[in-house]
């Protein structure tokens, strides 16, 4: 199944997970539209895969939150009758931090981008992969967090908690169709996530973060075999198995103790 596929879309990827995703799919033969706001990070993006695999990189500017981006987005990835047979809705960011302490603005950002867009780019290439004659993936990131509520980060794992429901619900919706979407729930990754999130890691957090790499592997074996939720390593498919059958105010209060504090502070 997988060799049928000829273009995916990446979005995010000019760093860290939408990075190796555009990688690891370019290794399989796969050619890829990679697209985030930082074009000297796709270019190189582009030049590094088309010279080592040999195949084709399109790079596609644009900032998520401008207005019709999905649309923007669509219409730039399907030209010249180009179908889209992989969509990895990767882009999204949250703010570490007590939510009254945090500005209004950025929970807005965080909401519209995690969700708003990601449901606005799955409507738009699942309309348009439901008519291909291919099989056909669409896979969200969404996070561990979105099995629990999670102080200072709420607004963000309120966004995941979405993520990974709309995901499971459209996975059902889809079940007889030539459209496999399947939800990537990946623990503390080492990428600049951390950094635009102004978090801080706990020591032991930080020593437990996965790389980008081993997290998109098992994202792409989840992405081909159809699974509908992967929970990425051990460790996190244990503290997903914690937040079930232990009281939330304990779990909550190991996680907390080791997520860290605001970095700017
Ligand atoms: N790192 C973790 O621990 C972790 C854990 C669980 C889930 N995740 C999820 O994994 C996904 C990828 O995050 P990451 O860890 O790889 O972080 P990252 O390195 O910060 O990458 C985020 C990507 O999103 C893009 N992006 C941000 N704002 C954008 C905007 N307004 N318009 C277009 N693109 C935008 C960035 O590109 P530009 O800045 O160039 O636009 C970048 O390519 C996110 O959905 C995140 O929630 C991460």
């Amino acid at each position: 199944m997988e060799n049928k596929v000829q273009w995916a879309v990446v979005t995010g990827a000019s760093s860290g997970i939408g990075y190796c995703y555009a990688q690891a799919l370019a290794k399989r033969g796969i050619n890829v539209f990679v697209t985030a706001r930082r074009k000297d990070r796709l270019d190189q993006l582009k030049e590094h895969l088309q010279s080592k695999y040999g195949v084709e990189i399109e790079v596609f500017v644009c900032d998520l939150l401008e207005e019709n981006a999905p649309q923007k987005i669509f219409d730039a990835a399907s030209a010249g009758g180009r179908s889209i047979d992989i969509l990895i809705n990767n882009a999204g960011l949250g703010h570490f931090g007590n939510f009254l302490e945090n500005k209004y603005d950025d929970h807005r950002v965080a909401m519209s981008i995690n969700m708003e867009r990601l449901s606005s780019l799955i409507w738009l290439f699942a309309k348009s992969m439901l008519n291909s004659k291919n099989s056909c993936y669409i896979q969200n990131i969404a996070s561990i967090s979105s099995f629990i509520s999670t102080p200072k980060l709420a607004v963000y794992a309120a966004t995941k908690a979405y993520v990974h429901s709309l995901s499971r619900a459209l996975a059902t919706e889809w079940r007889d169709t030539n459209i496999k979407i399947s939800c990537l729930c990946p623990g503390l990754t080492t990428t600049e996530f951390m950094e635009r999130a102004d978090w801080k890691l706990g020591s032991l957090a930080a020593k437990g973060a996965m790389s980008s790499e081993c997290v998109v592997e098992m994202g792409c074996q989840a992405l081909f075999s159809g699974k509908m939720v992967k929970i990425t390593g051990f460790t996190n498919w244990m503290y997903v198995l914690l937040s079930r059958f232990v009281p939330y105010k304990i779990v909550i209060a190991l996680f907390q103790r080791m997520l860290g504090t605001k970095a700017s502070v």
